[in-house]
């Protein structure tokens, strides 16, 4: 086991994620580093403060180019507003830093291009973060797309929905300015979930057409506030497009993205699905415990439901009965991230890639001209 030293640009909800992730790292059986975080850098000063509690930091910080200049560090996790992604994440590259990056990497497509440039100039090695795919059913409904047991594609659908915004009495914050989240709103937002999974099975989006919703369009300027501001980035986001898949490059199906930040009845929920004509599969984090298949069995037609077990991509000292949650797949996305930069991943599944970023970045590219033009975009 080698120790591996991280720094935290942007000590927010996902920084302090990272810090509860180190602090259970013991739930890995045999993972090859073990990572402490050992720096923050945020220019709120409670924000640093709440690192006080986490005894591997010796670093804290207002100015995130400390970070970028400490070569004591050997991984940034970088997790700020994606306004400062292009800045920062350019300027990690340059520095020679490996780093896991923040969706939607880089505030909108030019943005994520000048990034990746600079990572592939520099030659460091840097993931995206994704975590939804490695709770287990996901994992093993991916398996079971990429196996080829589908057959020729019908439609894939993969959704992340949730009801966060669904409060008109929510206060503005960064993720609902164009300035700061950009001018694709839900899709920088939630749009690399619902990408990841079908651009790793290899399906080429083509004539994206987007149906965009800003429901919301006042909220207050802060918490009981009367006075309010434009609400104006998109809150919800209907993406539908042509698929190909590498099995059958002829045959375009349809694929449909879904991005939305009010969804009544839905807190956090994640789903994939994909079907054929030999065979279907689908997994939706309502239902963690299984993920479904379809077969044909003589006349009849059978979803039949499978439970994978507490099983994702690293081994963990949690049995197999036990039931896995939001902060597992966290910890198993940095498991991901870490062994394959210690190039022992093998074959197992692996957090998104900077080209998976830049190709959904291509796809809410096409889905707001699409919207804007009223028509489907290639
Ligand atoms: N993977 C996921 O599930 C997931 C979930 C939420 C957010 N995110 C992504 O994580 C990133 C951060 O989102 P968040 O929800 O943690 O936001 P947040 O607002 O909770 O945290 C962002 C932090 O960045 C700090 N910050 C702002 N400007 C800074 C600067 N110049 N230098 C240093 N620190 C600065 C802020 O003070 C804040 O503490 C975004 O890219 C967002 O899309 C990912």
């Amino acid at each position: 086991m080698s120790d591996v030293r991280i720094g935290i640009i942007g000590g927010g909800l996902m920084g302090r994620e990272l810090a509860a992730v180190c602090g259970r790292w013991l739930h890995l059986v045999d993972h090859p580093v073990r990572p402490s975080v050992v720096a923050v850098a945020d220019l709120d000063p409670a924000a640093r403060e709440w690192f006080r509690q986490v005894p591997t930091v010796e670093t804290l910080t207002d100015s995130w180019r400390d970070l970028v200049d400490d070569d004591s560090l050997d991984v940034l996790y970088i997790a700020v507003p994606h306004n400062l992604h292009e800045e920062i994440y350019t300027a990690a590259a340059r520095a020679g830093r490996d780093f896991l990056a923040e969706k939607p990497f880089g505030i909108d497509l030019g943005a994520s291009e000048r990034i990746a440039a600079a990572i592939d100039e520099a030659g460091v090695f840097v993931r995206v973060s994704s975590e939804m795919p490695f709770f287990p059913g996901a994992l093993r409904a991916y398996e079971y797309a990429r196996s080829g047991a589908l057959g020729e594609l019908i439609e894939v659908r993969s959704h992340f929905l949730h009801s966060s915004d669904i409060d008109r009495s929510k206060p503005i914050n960064w993720k609902r300015r164009v300035e700061t989240c950009g001018d694709i709103g839900v899709m920088g937002d939630l749009g690399m979930h619902v990408a990841h999974v079908p651009l790793r099975l290899g399906y080429q989006p083509s004539a994206v057409y987007a149906l965009l919703d800003d429901i919301v369009t006042e909220r207050p300027i802060s918490a009981g506030a009367t006075e309010t501001t434009r609400c104006e980035t998109w809150d919800n986001a209907l993406i539908t497009m042509r698929g190909t898949s590498p099995d059958h490059p002829q045959r375009a199906f349809p694929m449909l993205w879904e991005t939305k930040r009010i969804a009544p009845g839905n807190m956090n929920t994640w789903s994939f699905e994909a079907v054929g004509m030999d065979a279907g599969v689908r997994f939706s984090t309502r239902t963690p415990a299984y993920f479904e298949r379809f077969r044909r069995d003589g006349s009849e037609q059978v979803w039949e439901q499978v439970q994978p077990g507490n099983v994702s991509a690293w081994p963990m000292v949690s049995g197999a009965i036990f039931e896995f949650g939001f902060a597992d797949a966290l910890l198993q996305m940095w498991a991901s991230f870490l062994a394959e930069r210690a190039g022992a991943l093998g074959d197992r599944f692996a957090t998104a890639t900077v080209a998976e970023a830049v190709g959904s970045h291509r796809v809410f590219a096409a889905a707001s001209r699409s919207s804007a033009e009223g028509k489907a975009v290639s």
